[in-house]
């Protein structure tokens, strides 16, 4: 059985990830900073599905190795960096600046996966896919800018997006495939209600997008519903 490893699996997009591949019989990792309020993680672990919870705060390198001291040699056919936070309340432009939390931004959504994806960048390559998705936003395209504001988390996305082109070639030769996601306007605490679609929804698409992926397309740049974004 594949096995996958999602952070933020407690509610939202990585929620549904921890849903949906545990119906399909994969083995699933599920991590969270919090797994004792994680009552949804617990209860699909309590069900049918193979889901482990482990903490996981992907600001923190001892969570991030702890969690691959646990793993020990598994290997890893999907790490889903998913986990990201988005910070600007109100109107945020110049003279209205916290630049405590735009580092606090960067920690989560940009250097967050760039751990993650270090510690366990091992197991992956054991495993028979290879697969890493980095969860980015068509709000890190630069092309897309149009409009003044959300300064914090388009720049932590487009870093992220640099990011992952990189990593994507340096790890091309131990034939792992990395693709950047982006969910759609999902309806989760961060998307708002008024989103359009739900995790459930965004969530099959993308698998069934990175069910087709092959390395040949390792370091693209995706909607959820398969269209190439620009940069
Ligand atoms: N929803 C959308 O419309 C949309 C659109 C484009 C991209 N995205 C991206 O999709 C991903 C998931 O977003 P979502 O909509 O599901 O958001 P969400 O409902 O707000 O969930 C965010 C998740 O990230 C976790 N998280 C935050 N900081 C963390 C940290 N330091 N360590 C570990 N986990 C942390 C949260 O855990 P806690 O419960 O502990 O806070 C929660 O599980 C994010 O990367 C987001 O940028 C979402």
């Amino acid at each position: 059985m594949p096995s996958a490893l999602i952070t933020g699996g407690n509610r939202g997009l990585g929620l549904a990830w921890v849903r949906e591949l545990a119906a399909e019989g994969w083995r699933v990792y599920a991590t969270c900073r919090h797994p004792a309020e994680a009552d949804a993680l617990h209860e699909l672990s309590r069900g049918h599905g193979d889901v482990t919870v482990m903490r996981l705060d992907v600001t923190s390198t001892d969570d991030a190795y702890a969690v691959r001291r646990a793993l020990g040699d598994t290997p890893l056919d999907l790490l889903i960096n998913n986990a990201g936070t988005y910070l600007e309340k109100g109107e945020v432009a110049l003279g209205r600046l916290r630049f405590d939390d735009w580092l606090h931004t960067f920690a989560v959504n940009t250097l967050g996966a760039a751990r993650i994806t270090e510690a366990l960048v091992d197991n992956v390559a054991r495993s028979e896919r290879r697969q890493v998705v980095f969860t980015t936003s068509h709000m890190g395209s630069i092309a897309d800018i149009g409009w003044p504001g959300d300064y914090y988390y388009r720049s932590s996305k487009a870093a992220l997006n640099a990011l992952a082109r990189g990593l994507a070639e340096e790890l091309r030769p131990r034939g792992i495939t990395l693709c950047l996601l982006h969910p759609g306007a999902v309806a989760t605490r961060m998307g708002g209600p008024e989103s359009s679609l739900t995790p459930e929804t965004s969530v099959r698409a993308m698998h069934g997008l990175i069910d087709r992926l092959t390395l040949k397309e390792s370091g693209r740049f995706f909607r959820f519903s398969g269209e190439v974004l620009p940069w």
